[in-house]
C-alpha cells in the first residue's frame, strides 16, 4: 500500500527527473548559426554527399552533427574534425574557409582525399589546430599558414607533399608543434622556426622521412625542442646543440658529421637516435647517467673509445653500438685495449 509520503516523493522524483532531462535536451539542441549550416552542407555537397555526413540534415541542429562541435557559448562551429574513412573522395573544399570562426580543422586518415590545400584556408584566421595527415593531398606547405596568427599546431603529416619548408613560419608567435613528416619535402630547414615563439614554450618538430638537406640552423638550437626528429632526410654538418634542450632527439639515417666526444645531454633525456651517420669522436661517461634514457643507438658511425659502463648502460645491447670504426668494450665483443 502506498502513504501519501511515498505518492509525494515519486511526484517529487519525477520531477526532478523531467527538469534534468529538459536541460540536457536544451544543451543538446544548441543553435546552429544559418552561416555554419550553409557552409557544412556546401562541404557535404562538394564531397558529393557521403555516407560519412548522413547525420548532416537540416532537421537537427548542425552543432549535433558528426564530426562536428560548437563553442558553448557563441553557438558558433569551432571545430571540425573528419577521420577514418577511405571513401571520402575529392579535394579539400574551399567552402570550410566559410567556417569561419573555425580553431581546430583535422583531416585525418582519409587516403582520397587529394588535391593541394586551398589558398581560401587562409581566411581561418581563428584556427589553432591545422592536421590535414595520411591524405594524399599534395602541392607545397602553402605560404599563407604564416597569416595564420592563432595556430599552435601544425601537422601535415603522411601526405604528398612536396617544395620547401615556408621560413616564414617562423613568423607565427604561438606555433610550437610542427609535424611534416613523411612528405616529400626538400630543400633546407629554414632558420627562424620558433624564433618568436615564448622560450618557456616547449616545442616539437618533426620533419622525417623526407629529402631535406643542408645542415641544422643554429637558431634551431636556441629554441626550447624538447622532441626533435630530423630522421631519414639528406641533412648534414654539426647537429650537437640539439641535445642541449632536445629530450627525444633522432637524427638518424642522415649525413651528419660532428665529434660527439664534448656533447653534453639534457637531463631528462630519453631517446637519442643517431644510427647512419658520420658521427666521430666517443660516447660521453655522462651516458651512463641519464635515469630517463630508454633508447640510445649510436650504431653506423664512425666513434670510437669505450662504451660507458655502469649506470642504465645495461639497458643497451650490442646493435645499439655496432658498426663503428672502433668503439670497444661490453656489450660489444671487442675488447678494449688498455
Ligand atoms: C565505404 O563504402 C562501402 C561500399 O559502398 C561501404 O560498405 C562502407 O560502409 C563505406 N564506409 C564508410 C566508412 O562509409
Ligand atoms: C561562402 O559564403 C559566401 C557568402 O555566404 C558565399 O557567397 C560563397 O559561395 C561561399 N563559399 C563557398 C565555397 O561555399
Ligand atoms: C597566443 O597565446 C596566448 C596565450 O594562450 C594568447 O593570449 C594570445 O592571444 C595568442 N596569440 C595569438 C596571435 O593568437
Ligand atoms: C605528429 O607529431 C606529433 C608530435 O610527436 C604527434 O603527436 C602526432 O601524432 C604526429 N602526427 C601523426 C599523424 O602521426
Ligand atoms: C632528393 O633531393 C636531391 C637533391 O637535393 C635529388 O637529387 C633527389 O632526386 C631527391 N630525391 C627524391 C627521392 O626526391
Ligand atoms: C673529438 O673531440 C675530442 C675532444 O673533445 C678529441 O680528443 C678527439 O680527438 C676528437 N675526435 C675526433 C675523431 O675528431
Ligand atoms: C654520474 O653520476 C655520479 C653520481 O651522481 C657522479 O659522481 C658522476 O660525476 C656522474 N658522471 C658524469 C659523467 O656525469
Ligand atoms: C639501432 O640501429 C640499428 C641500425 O638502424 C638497428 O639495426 C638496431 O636494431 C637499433 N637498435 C635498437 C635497440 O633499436
Amino acid at each position: 500500500m502506498m502513504t501519501t509520503m511515498d505518492v509525494k516523493m515519486r511526484a517529487l522524483l519525477l520531477l526532478l527527473l523531467l527538469s534534468a532531462t529538459t536541460t540536457a535536451a536544451k544543451e543538446q539542441q544548441q543553435q546552429c548559426h544559418d552561416d555554419d549550416e550553409a557552409a557544412l552542407l556546401a562541404i557535404d555537397a562538394a564531397l558529393g554527399s557521403p555516407y560519412h555526413f548522413a547525420s548532416w540534415t537540416r532537421d537537427t541542429s548542425c552543432c549535433d552533427w558528426y564530426d562536428v562541435d560548437c563553442d558553448q557559448d557563441s553557438g558558433r562551429v569551432v571545430s571540425l574534425s573528419v577521420f577514418q574513412d577511405a571513401n571520402l573522395t575529392g579535394a579539400i573544399p574551399d567552402a570550410i574557409a566559410n567556417l569561419t570562426h573555425l580553431r581546430t580543422l583535422v583531416l585525418h586518415h582519409l587516403p582520397q582525399l587529394s588535391g593541394a590545400i586551398p589558398d581560401s584556408l587562409a581566411a581561418l584566421t581563428s584556427l589553432s589546430q591545422l592536421t590535414i595527415s595520411w591524405t594524399a593531398v599534395s602541392g607545397p606547405v602553402p605560404t599563407f599558414l604564416a597569416e595564420l596568427t592563432s595556430l599552435t599546431l601544425l601537422d601535415l603529416s603522411f601526405n604528398s607533399l612536396t617544395g620547401a619548408i615556408p621560413a616564414s613560419l617562423g613568423a607565427l608567435t604561438n606555433l610550437s608543434g610542427i609535424n611534416l613528416s613523411r612528405n616529400r619535402l626538400a630543400g633546407p630547414i629554414p632558420a627562424g622556426l620558433f624564433a618568436n615563439l615564448d622560450p618557456q614554450q616547449e616545442a616539437y618538430l618533426r620533419l622525417s622521412h623526407n629529402n631535406l638537406s643542408g645542415s641544422v640552423p643554429a637558431d634551431l638550437a636556441a629554441a626550447n625542442l624538447a622532441l626533435v626528429d630530423l630522421s631519414r632526410n639528406a641533412l648534414t654538418g654539426d647537429a650537437t646543440a640539439l641535445f642541449r634542450q632536445g629530450r627525444y632527439v633522432d637524427l638518424s639515417r642522415n649525413s651528419f658529421v660532428f665529434n660527439m666526444s664534448g656533447v653534453e645531454f639534457a637531463e631528462e633525456t630519453y631517446y637519442v637516435d643517431v644510427s647512419h651517420n658520420g658521427i666521430r669522436g666517443g660516447i660521453p661517461a655522462q651516458v651512463a647517467n641519464l635515469t630517463n634514457l630508454q633508447m640510445f643507438n649510436v650504431s653506423y658511425n664512425k666513434m670510437c673509445g669505450a662504451v660507458p659502463a655502469g649506470g642504465n648502460m645495461a639497458r643497451f645491447d650490442a646493435y645499439c653500438f655496432q658498426h663503428n670504426k672502433c668503439l670497444c668494450g661490453a656489450p660489444l665483443a671487442t675488447a678494449c685495449r688498455r
